[in-house]
């Protein structure tokens, strides 16, 4: 990496030649293609806006929450989780986990740096990244490659509801919320009734909380484990050897055994399967660790969808009127690869890759996306694995061919 600053206006600006990949964003995903280059031995950068390693983790997600899939099925790449660590690790452990993996593969985000564009040089056959910190620095980064690893979930999104701002009383996204311990004999309107919606529901609930969750239109709710094995493991499993359609009712006769008819509490099923709907729209099917029990003894109560808010009232599409003291919006998240990367080939206008797997790690020009795949962990480190042997092949014979006549750190002019 070579640098080449200038601080001749007010703002502080830098260029920076990555002599390898530049990697946005380090989180899980980032950190597992960082690790995978390291044992090729191809030098990167990874650029992160927050001031630690996997944010979502650390900053946007609830004190309870835990790995919902076996740990087998969350570890990354080439460093296994601690053998003391249970079948279901929780967030702290999690995290935990990611530190010591960074700290095993040496790998140290620029932190505090938002990437605020990045395009590619068709003159020069090179990215540029440009990033600005919150201390007003701002960094061009060029690079032969792009990695995108900014995740499915990097913003949150809220919904425009009619009179939200006119309620007047608390009104948080699910990424705020860490538990219901100051919910305490509150009414609090829980919009959204995926993963978040459900457990945020449940633990208010367990906190003393009066939650009602949202269902607007339909959600597929399995156990997370059937006959004792994960359901997950078990649908993968099934998959080797039926169709997925098949293994869609195998599920859904077991999870009617083992849950009962979610329609009986007003949570309509989708029109169809859980892994088909997964495959189809991203829509990722809840696994009940404890919200039905509570919705079924009337602890948490399901409505529908919401027509609009007023003060301190929330009124739903069928007219009744709930008194609330609180909403939580857990309305899920988008990606904000649009806001940033300057490239529409490769990436829909929805922040995914328009490929499909197993197909949609690699674009043109150097650039790769990776943690896309709506597959988890477990699509991030298959992901890995590719996009760093791929690049590795290139760098190394690239290296070869030119280790007589380039020096490894070369010198940048500034474009600023
Ligand atoms: C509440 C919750 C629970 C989940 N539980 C599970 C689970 O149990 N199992 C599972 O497989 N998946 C789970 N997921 C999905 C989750 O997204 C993945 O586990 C994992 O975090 C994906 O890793 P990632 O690195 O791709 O994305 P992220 O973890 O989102 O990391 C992306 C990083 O990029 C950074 N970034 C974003 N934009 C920029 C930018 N412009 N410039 C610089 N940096 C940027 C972010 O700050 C972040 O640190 C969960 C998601 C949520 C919201
Ligand atoms: N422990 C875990 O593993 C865990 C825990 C939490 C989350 N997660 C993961 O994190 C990701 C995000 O999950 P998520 O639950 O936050 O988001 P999500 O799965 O996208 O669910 C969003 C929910 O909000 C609803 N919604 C959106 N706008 C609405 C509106 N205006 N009115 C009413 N409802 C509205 C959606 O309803 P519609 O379906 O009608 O659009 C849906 O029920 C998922 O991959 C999930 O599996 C994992």
């Amino acid at each position: 990496m070579f640098i080449f600053s200038s601080e001749q206006d007010s703002v502080s600006r830098r260029c920076v030649w990555v002599n390898g990949p530049v990697i946005v964003g380090a989180g899980p995903s980032g950190l597992a293609v960082g690790a995978c280059l390291r044992e090729q031995g191809v030098p990167f950068v990874v650029i992160e806006r927050s001031d630690c390693i996997a944010s979502l983790w650390q900053k946007r997600t609830y004190d309870r929450l835990k790995l919902h899939l076996p740990k087998k099925f969350c570890q990354l790449p080439k460093f296994p989780f601690p053998d003391h660590f249970p079948e279901y690790p929780t967030k702290r452990q999690f995290i935990e986990y990611l530190e010591l993996y960074a700290k095993h593969f040496d790998i140290n985000p620029q932190f505090n740096e938002c990437v605020q564009s990045a395009k590619y040089d068709e003159t020069c056959r090179v990215w540029r990244v440009k990033t600005s910190s919150p201390n007003g620095f701002e960094v061009e980064y060029i690079s032969q490659w792009l990695v995108v690893a900014t995740g499915e979930n990097a913003e949150r999104v809220v919904p425009e509801i009619e009179g939200l701002e006119e309620f007047g009383g608390e009104v948080i996204h699910a990424c705020d919320y860490k538990s219901g311990k100051n919910y305490k004999g509150k009414k609090v309107v829980v919009v959204g009734c995926g993963n978040s919606g459900m457990e945020v529901s449940l633990d208010l609930s367990n906190h003393g909380a009066q939650p009602s969750i949202v269902c607007r239109s339909s959600v597929h709710v399995l156990p997370r484990e059937i006959f004792g094995k994960s359901t997950f493991e078990l649908a993968m499993l099934m998959m080797k050897w039926v169709p997925l359609w098949l293994v869609d009712k195998i599920l859904l006769i077991l999870a009617w055994f083992i849950l009962g008819n979610i329609e009986n509490y007003g949570l309509k099923r989708p029109s169809i399967g859980p892994l088909e709907l997964k495959n189809k729209h991203g829509k990722t099917p809840v696994l009940d660790i404890g919200a039905l029990e509570k919705i079924r003894s009337g602890k948490v109560k399901v409505v529908p969808g919401i027509k609009k808010f007023s003060c301190g009232t929330v009124e739903l599409v069928t007219g009744e009127k709930l008194e609330i003291d609180s909403v939580v919006l857990a309305t899920g998240y988008c990606s904000n690869v649009p806001y940033w990367l300057q490239e529409s080939e490769f990436f829909s206008n929805n922040g995914f890759p328009k490929a499909q797997i197993p197909n949609n790690w690699k674009g043109k020009s150097g650039l790769y996306a990776i943690g896309f795949t709506r597959k988890g962990l477990a699509g991030a480190s298959a992901d890995a694995i590719n996009i760093a042997q791929d690049i590795g092949k290139v760098y190394k014979e690239d290296l070869k061919q030119k280790k007589q006549k380039v020096p490894t750190h070369r010198r940048c002019i500034s474009t600023f």
